[in-house]
């Protein structure tokens, strides 16, 4: 039994030496194809192997193709958006995913964001507090729980918004329940995204609703690039000089945004939501139970 890493985005040496502790005691063999440039790569290396564990890696019909042996597929991490779902189905594949194990470090990361933006991207001049200032969380799963678990440290008002979350499960929490998307958006200060990419969500964070925010409002995205309609979040940027995106993922557009919205714009190198050694190991070891 082959078990293959392959991570464009290498995890941390400590989780994958325990992957290969549990692998070792397993009795299973433990490929490692990190930080390939070529998909061709990964179709080399996905030839013999049983199992696959991945990030944000694309296993296509094409990887699947070349994959003759492959069994399973687990995505350690979150959103499988990346595993074309109807072709695992096809070849057999069993697709699974490691809900949870990263979400902490994703909700640290908005607050790190979130400093940064409020101090001006630390351009020495004055900027704003946290505390007291009212946070939107778009999605009560794992990611907004931990977001709101946060925000009520900086001293936030918490609100969140969640289509298939019930009202009283987010009240449980502590935190107040927004009617709709419009409600959260309107209402807050700052709204964070924690939506997954789905043909419902892409491009759903659009002109209209992102333009609902109050003035100096800031939109944080440590979800999926795909949520955002760029082109319309660009007009309203251009038209709204107060508002700020900070970002965990590289929009399409990222060359426009950086040109046209200094100050106002940011977005990490890579995205470095799931980048913690603990998240690392608690997703790799999840993904090879
Ligand atoms: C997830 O869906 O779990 C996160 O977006 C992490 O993605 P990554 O493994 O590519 O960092």
């Amino acid at each position: 039994m082959k078990v293959l890493i392959a991570t464009e985005k290498p995890f941390s040496k400590v989780a994958v030496d325990g992957i290969k502790a549990v692998t070792d005691a397993a009795g299973y063999e433990l490929a490692l194809l990190e930080k390939y440039t070529e998909k061709a790569q990964l179709l080399d290396a996905v030839a013999d192997a049983d199992a696959l564990i991945i990030r944000s890696d694309k296993v296509d019909a094409e990887v699947l193709d070349a994959a003759k042996n492959l069994k399973i597929v687990v995505r350690a991490g979150a959103g499988y958006d990346n595993i074309d779902l109807a072709a695992a189905t096809a070849h057999n594949v069993v697709a699974m995913n490691t809900p949870g194990q990263n979400a902490n470090s994703v909700a640290e990361l908005v607050f790190g964001l979130l400093v940064y933006g409020v101090r001006n991207f630390f351009n020495g001049t004055s900027g704003t507090e946290l505390l007291g200032k009212k946070l939107g969380i778009l999605a009560f799963g794992n990611v907004g729980r931990n977001v709101a678990r946060v925000a009520k440290g900086f001293g936030m008002e918490v609100m969140a918004y969640d289509a298939f979350c019930p009202a009283e499960v987010i009240e449980a929490a502590g935190v107040k329940a927004a009617k709709s998307q419009d409600e959260l958006f309107e209402t807050c200060d700052i709204v964070s995204l924690h939506i997954p990419a789905t043909p419902e969500t892409k491009q759903s964070i659009n002109y209209d609703l992102v333009g609902k925010l109050k003035k100096g409002g800031i939109l944080v995205n440590t979800a999926r690039k795909e949520v955002i309609d760029e082109a319309g979040l660009i007009k309203l940027m251009e038209e709204r000089t107060d508002l700020k995106y900070l970002t965990d993922i590289k929009p399409d557009a990222d060359a426009e945004f950086t040109e046209k919205f200094a100050g106002r714009y940011f977005a990490t190198p890579k995205k470095m939501g799931a980048q913690t050694a603990e998240a690392n190991v608690n997703a790799g070891i999840a993904a090879d139970g």
